[in-house]
């Protein structure tokens, strides 16, 4: 009997069916091998499911997912659904839900460069050279992003938005242990970012990772200030191992990240929980890139970020290692073998401009 594991597969909008189509492809390739079988549960999300039944998370998607070992996302958001309450859009009524339902505190984002890529990057190569590949840890279900009060009311005859960006010192605790283990299994330096000058927050922030990092002696620990944080990312990414934000920094700086890298149809996430027990998490896997609505449909999108998005999922919540190394070197290998969609493609010689499809199929074919 092989390892059967279900994974709820949620597409959603703009060109998360395509790119999800072409890491399903590569899931099914990975099939072959014996003792190994996927359940596919695909479910209604965001705008889609707005169309379909009138809401972004219906409940039997929640159920799906809930019945699963993993949840495949793709992305949601879109011009057409921008116009509804801003509870009921596809982004606050479905992704940060799922997110806040399923307690996945902990965002993975990997930001590699690869050295056949640095082109791609609007970064000088003098900077780049030789590519670099840096964590960021984010902190995926506090902040800004959740804190109350949050509303935008009329006080005292005046529009006034309120949001409001709260910490508990255990919440900071379980991802900087996060992201100090993840620092052990690469080049042990961790950079926390915060705003201690001016945020209360900052203060907490600082402190408390300061606090964990003695249980890491092996990790070098720093802090930047965000603003300062960008600005160094840009000026020598090199110089960074694992990044460690609260959710809306981490928000902020893995686009940035992800830019320097060369395109954001490369960036892959995980989205974990606390850990089973087994040692692996449920988690929620998409590419960080959104929807794109300006190319969906055209079979243009990069498929990358979603394919490497399942091979984490491998990794993190199937404990399917030797399969995630697999897929992340086939991509590799289409790269270095020239393969390019449009965002990846500047003309050079010995490389070629595809589709979602062909670069799909090449990825495939090398797994
Ligand atoms: C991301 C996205 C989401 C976020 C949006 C779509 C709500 O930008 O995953 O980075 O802000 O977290
Ligand atoms: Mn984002």
């Amino acid at each position: 009997m092989p390892n059967s594991y279900k994974i709820a597969v949620l597409a959603g909008d703009g060109i998360g069916p395509e790119v999800m189509a072409e890491a399903l492809k590569v899931l099914r390739k990975i099939e072959a091998s014996p003792g190994i079988k996927f359940e596919f549960n695909e479910q209604l999300v965001g705008g889609a499911a707005i169309d379909a039944v009138g809401q972004a998370l219906p409940a039997e998607t929640v159920a799906a997912c809930a019945q699963s070992d993993a949840i495949l996302f793709g992305s949601v958001g879109g011009p057409k659904w921008e116009k509804l309450p801003p509870n009921e859009q596809p982004e606050r009524g479905a992704l940060l839900p799922l997110r806040k339902h399923f307690g996945l505190f902990a965002n993975l984002r990997p930001s590699i460069c690869y050295p056949s890529l640095t082109h791609a990057s609007p970064v000088k190569d003098s900077i780049i050279e030789g590519g670099f590949n840096v964590l960021c840890v984010r902190e995926l279900t506090g902040g800004l992003y959740f804190g109350q009060p949050k509303f935008c009311k009329e006080i005292d005859g005046e529009m006034t938005a309120v949001d409001t960006m709260v910490y508990k010192k255990s919440e900071i605790e379980r991802i900087a242990h996060v992201a100090f283990k993840a620092a052990q299994g690469r080049s042990k330096h961790v950079t926390s970012i915060d705003k201690a000058n001016v945020l209360e927050n900052g203060i907490l922030w600082r402190a408390t990772v300061e606090e964990i990092a003695r249980q890491y002696p092996d990790v070098k620990l720093a802090h930047l200030y965000v603003d300062n944080a960008a600005m160094q990312l840009i000026k020598n990414p090199k110089g960074f191992d694992v990044v460690l934000c609260e959710n809306l920094f981490g928000d902020i700086l893995s686009d940035e990240m992800a830019m320097i890298a060369g395109s954001l149809g490369m960036l892959a996430s995980a989205s974990l929980g606390k850990p089973k027990g087994d040692g692996l998490y449920f988690g929620l896997f998409e590419p960080s890139g959104g929807t794109a609505p300006d190319i969906a449909g055209k079979g243009i999108a990069n498929p990358i970020a979603q394919i490497l998005s399942a091979a984490l999922m491998l990794r993190f919540s199937l404990g399917l290692k030797k399969e995630a190394v697999t897929i992340e070197a086939a991509v590799r290998k289409v790269i270095d073998d020239g393969l390019r969609t449009g965002d990846i493609y500047s003309g050079a010689e010995g490389t070629r401009k595809v589709g979602t499809k062909e670069i799909g199929d090449a990825i495939t074919e090398r797994v």
